[in-house]
């Protein structure tokens, strides 16, 4: 392979790229955007490592566990890409464990060619040129003065029905245990007009679904052409009026920035989605007060009741982080109450994991690994009852379901309801519709149900 075959790409001439994809939707959605940039070089997707002439691994820093993988992954992709005859394949490490260590990937793994920060993709073709060339590898985590928006190329690509819009990104609130403020930098909003022009565009390719997404999304404060700085509530408003789109989603939003004009955007716009993301991480005062999150456990349940009198039918889902440094079976039992109090539709839940440089992992009280283990258990058992009673609570009764993928047997579609709960219906038609569907029965993660009239 050479730089020059690679800088423009010749007709018919194929290379073949494979991207593994670790972390938050953010990190899907740049993964389809550098497969985007990508394509002029003449690289097409393609479903194993050991075709392919370029490896991308998106990564995501946020617990131990998640890093570690990249490096046995990397490891894999060593000893395979010795054993196999003829090119070796490029490597390139993106994402977040990308940004945080940055150059000590290649002192510990030299056969990587390239390491790119979140914010630094957008020169990903340039990179992987200089590396074809140039021996010794190509490192870029710097946090660029430009957008890498800016620099992404405008016609997406089709992407089904339901595609992701980024508005926000960084985050400048520093919770005391999270790598994310390091890993994607300062806060960043979108300006109005760049988010419509976006949106149209993924509504022309098909979308009839927007999740509009930011680390902080609901932080976003992006310019409006009056030259103001709007907010969420009214880029929602804003949409809602686009042709085409059925259905708004936003996510992750923080209970900081949960303001009355977004909360009376669920009261008055169809199309948002009456099921929020609003991670609480603990009900224990003093463990939010450690955690740095900027509101009490009541602060929290007073904007679950606001959401609930502007959208009655409104379901939620959480995170949940168990056994952050000095957490006791009281603060535990806050939690498990908190929990009881909101009823969630859904929630994820994780052990406390110490993430190098953030404070949390230098304070003391570190819970052992028994304890968070068990507390992290009975969390689940509680969360996975409440998920079931949800889900059953629509047997017999009719949801409105975007079917956007085959189902796993023939004959079989696969969507989401508008609370996110996964729906199985038979159809022959091709996903890609709006039907009401009656729900026929529930388990933990899904639901089945009979198809009536489609509605687009
Ligand atoms: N911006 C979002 C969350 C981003 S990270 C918010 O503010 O809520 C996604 C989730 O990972 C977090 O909500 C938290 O529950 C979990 N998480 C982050 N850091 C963690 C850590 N050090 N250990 C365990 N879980 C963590
Ligand atoms: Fe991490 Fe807190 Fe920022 Fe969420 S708000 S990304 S948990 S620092
Ligand atoms: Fe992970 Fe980075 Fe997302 S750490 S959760 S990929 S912002």
């Amino acid at each position: 392979m050479d730089g020059n075959a690679l800088s423009a790409a010749p007709a018919g001439k194929s290379r073949k790229l494979h991207i593994l994809t670790w972390g938050c939707q953010m990190n899907e959605y740049d993964s389809a955007r550098m497969a985007d940039l990508l394509a002029p070089l003449g690289y097409g997707i393609c479903p194993s490592p050991d075709e392919a002439d370029l490896v991308i691994l998106n990564t995501c820093h946020i617990r131990e566990k998640a890093a570690e993988k990249v490096f046995s992954e990397l490891g894999r992709l060593h000893a395979r890409q010795k054993e196999r005859a003829g090119a070796k394949a490029l490597i390139a490490v993106a994402g977040c464990v990308a940004q945080a260590e940055g150059a000590e990937i290649r002192a510990r793994m030299p056969f990587v060619d390239v390491v790119v920060g979140p914010q630094a993709y957008h020169r990903l073709p340039e990179m992987i040129t200089r590396a074809t060339r140039e021996k010794g590898g190509v490192v870029d985590t710097s946090f660029p003065a430009e957008s890498k928006f800016d620099f992404l190329p405008d016609e997406h690509a089709p992407r089904g029905v339901s595609a992701f819009l980024p508005v926000q990104e960084g985050c400048d609130k520093f919770c005391t245990f999270c790598v994310v403020p390091y890993t994607r930098g300062a806060e960043a909003s979108r300006p109005v007009a760049k988010i419509m022009e976006e949106a149209r565009r993924l509504l022309q390719n098909g979308a009839r679904e927007i999740t509009l997404l930011g680390q902080n999304v609901n932080a976003w404060h992006g310019e409006g052409p009056d030259g103001k700085g709007w907010s969420l509530g009214r880029l929602i408003r804003e949409m809602a009026g686009l042709d085409g789109l059925l259905r708004l989603r936003y996510t992750t939003s923080h209970p900081r920035d949960m303001d009355a004009d977004l909360i009376a955007a669920h009261r008055d716009v169809p199309q948002l989605a009456p099921f929020v993301h609003l991670p609480v991480q603990s009900g224990s005062g003093r463990i939010l007060r450690a955690m740095n999150r900027g509101h009490t456990a009541a602060d929290y349940l007073g904007i679950i009741e606001r959401l609930r009198k502007a959208r009655p039918d409104i379901a939620f889902s959480s995170d949940f982080i168990v056994g952050f440094p000095g957490e006791t079976a009281r603060d535990f039992e806050d939690t498990l109450a908190l929990a009881r109090a909101v009823n969630y539709a859904q929630a994820y839940s994780f052990k406390y994991s110490a993430r190098p440089g953030t404070p949390a992992a230098g304070m003391k009280d570190q819970v052992p690994d028994d304890v968070r283990s068990a507390r992290l258990r009975e969390l689940q058992s509680l969360l996975s009852e409440q998920q079931r009673a949800f889900n059953r609570s629509f047997v017999g009764k009719t949801l409105p379901v975007l079917f956007d993928r085959a189902g796993r047997q023939a004959g079989q579609v696969l969507g989401r309801s508008p609370f996110m709960q996964a729906v199985v219906a038979s159809s022959d038609n091709p996903p890609d519709f709006m039907a009401d569907v009656i729900i026929t029965s529930a388990t933990q993660n899904s639901l089945q149900g009979d198809l009536c009239a489609s509605l687009s």
